[in-house]
């Protein structure tokens, strides 16, 4: 044993269904125990901090209680995202029922660069192109790796615009940075800030707005989706507002000092994200939607109706099954004749993929791109995120999934194929949005499930739903069920009955 390593714990005291948080002087240390074997990490996520203790432990593996980010537990190697890297490792042993740590981690091997003298070109710097880049070094390549994307200088996380900034709880340019801004020159990594204007499948060759033209061995492209306009009278006056990215999060927040009534158009989840921001604002919030009840298609009229009214007992007024007419200066025309007042209206009803400027292939009807497992589009073409039409493991039909971490995941395997691998998706979708202070996750995807099991209360938000289709476990949402949805975020990658996910549940 080496001198500097220090007891932290007694081997008989550490459960091997969950990590354990022990500190060495003010360093966070994740203890997780195989049989007589402990391993030792980073306690705190490398993605948003969270406590891994909290977490799962599944499949050998690690798994995050916020957002699902998983790890090995052998090594602490990145198997699913959020997180960019793995965990930092710190040696560990037992001796005579003792577990000792050494202080200092793991240094991680550097890579020799360089030799590699082909072009990966990435375009889109967000979700799935921060992932992509990680990815491809971590995967090996040390050639070129060039990121084009136009809406920011370094990807950011866009999932807290409709949580944290329009609620004013965090400024517009404190939004944490998806990779250490070190990252891109330690790495070796061009970015540009323009968009690509032409990519040509077959030639391979993209061209940017800046007039820079690339050929590329492989080409990546995750531009994500861009917010449909509204087509109605009115759609354009000033104060009609769309949320995708920063700017848009920064002009609605200018006009909320001063707004008493808004208007939200579309009962999507960053539509009613939104309502939530604005009531802590203390605004009336008018949401108007033609569904009956919101989020049913994707989680059942039941839970949809508890989103509806957990909205409303906060404040919040709907206007369903209804349509805009007309939007005026100071207020929103519905296709009843209703008029309701609005300073500022925001409009969140979906998003069509930002693929214009890709040719040598066809475009899917709603201009998303068609993929295999392994995220191939065509030679040399890899697609990701918002506009991958993928096929889902298990599922006859392709289809276009709009999850930031399914981003990611597509990312990662596109990276790995381009650098030589040969990996397909086999990941469980995840979802997570925030309503009211709670956090609800979404695991799996089913659409119109058969029936709904519920364990716990749906008025208190204290449950775990399983959507269940053609006898299987579909779909999982659930509220304050961290470590019972991080386990099966791992274990629904195989199909699973109702008692055998909740099982897995109650571990
Ligand atoms: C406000 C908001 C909140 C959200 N909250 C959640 C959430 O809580 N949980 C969740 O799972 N998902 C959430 N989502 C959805 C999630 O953000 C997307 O699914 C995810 O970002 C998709 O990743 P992507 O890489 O495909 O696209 P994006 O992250 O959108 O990145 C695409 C990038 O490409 C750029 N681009 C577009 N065209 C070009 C071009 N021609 N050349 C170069 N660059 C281009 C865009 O400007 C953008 O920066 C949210 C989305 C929004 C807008
Ligand atoms: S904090 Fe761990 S995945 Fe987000």
């Amino acid at each position: 044993m080496h001198s500097s390593m220090q007891k932290v714990a007694r081997l008989a005291d550490l459960p091997e269904t969950r990590g354990t948080r022990v500190k060495i002087g003010e360093t966070p240390i994740l203890l997780v125990r195989e049989a007589n074997t402990v391993h030792a990490y980073t306690a705190d996520c490398p993605h948003a901090g969270a406590p891994l203790e909290k977490g799962g432990i599944c499949n050998r593996r690690i798994i995050c209680p916020w957002h699902k980010g998983t790890f090995e537990i052998s090594d602490g190697s990145l198997v699913e995202p959020p997180a960019l890297k793995g965990l930092t490792r710190y040696d560990a042993l037992v001796d005579g029922g003792d577990v000792y740590v050494s202080p200092e981690p793991v240094e991680s091997q550097a890579r020799s660069r360089g030799a590699d003298e082909s072009t990966m070109f990435i375009a889109g710097a967000g979700a799935a192109g921060a992932a992509a880049c990680a990815a491809l070094r971590e995967a090996g390549f040390d050639g070129r790796i060039v990121l084009a994307g136009k809406d920011a200088p370094m990807p950011y996380d866009r999932t807290a615009l409709s949580k944290f900034v329009v609620a004013g709880d965090m400024p517009a340019d404190e939004i944490p940075p998806l990779l250490d801004p070190s990252f891109f020159t330690d790495q070796n990594i061009e970015r540009i800030e323009s968009e690509a204007v032409r990519l040509d499948a077959a030639t391979r060759q993209v061209e940017l707005a800046n007039g820079t033209v690339i050929d590329y061995n492989a080409a990546l492209v995750c531009t994500g989706g861009l917010p449909k306009p509204m087509d109605v009278p009115g759609a354009k006056l000033p104060h009609v507002h769309i949320l995708r990215n920063r700017d848009d999060a920064v002009a609605i927040v200018a006009t909320l000092d001063t707004a008493k009534r808004a208007v939200i158009v579309g009962a999507s989840f960053i539509g009613l994200e939104v309502a939530s921001c604005l009531r802590k604002r203390k605004i009336d919030t008018t949401v108007i939607s033609p569904d009956k009840v919101p989020f049913a298609k994707q989680f059942g009229e039941r839970i949809g109706e508890m989103f509806m009214r957990l909205h409303e007992k906060n404040g919040v007024s709907f206007r369903m099954t209804r349509n805009v007419k007309a939007i005026e200066a100071n207020e929103v025309e519905l296709d009843n004749g209703e008029r309701i007042p609005a300073d500022v209206v925001i409009v969140g009803t979906g998003v069509k993929p930002a693929t214009s400027f890709v040719s040598g292939i066809t475009l899917a009807d709603d201009g998303g791109i068609d993929v295999d497992a392994g995220m191939r589009a065509a030679p040399g073409l890899y697609a990701a995120g918002d506009i991958a039409r993928f096929p889902l493991p298990r599922s006859d039909s392709k289809l276009r999934i709009e999850h930031w971490r399914v981003a990611q995941q597509h990312a990662r395997v596109a990276a790995f194929n381009m650098a030589g691998a040969s990996r397909e998706y086999d990941g469980v979708p995840y979802f997570w949005t925030y309503h009211f202070e709670r956090r609800f996750d979404y695991l799996g995807h089913t659409s119109e499930p058969d029936y709904v099991v519920i364990d716990g209360d749906l008025d208190t938000q204290q449950f775990i739903a399983y959507l269940m289709k053609d006898g299987k476990v579909g779909a999982v949402v659930a509220c304050e069920r961290e470590d019972e949805t991080a386990r099966l975020a791992e274990a629904m990658r195989e199909p699973l009955t109702v008692e055998a996910a909740r099982e897995v549940a109650n571990m």
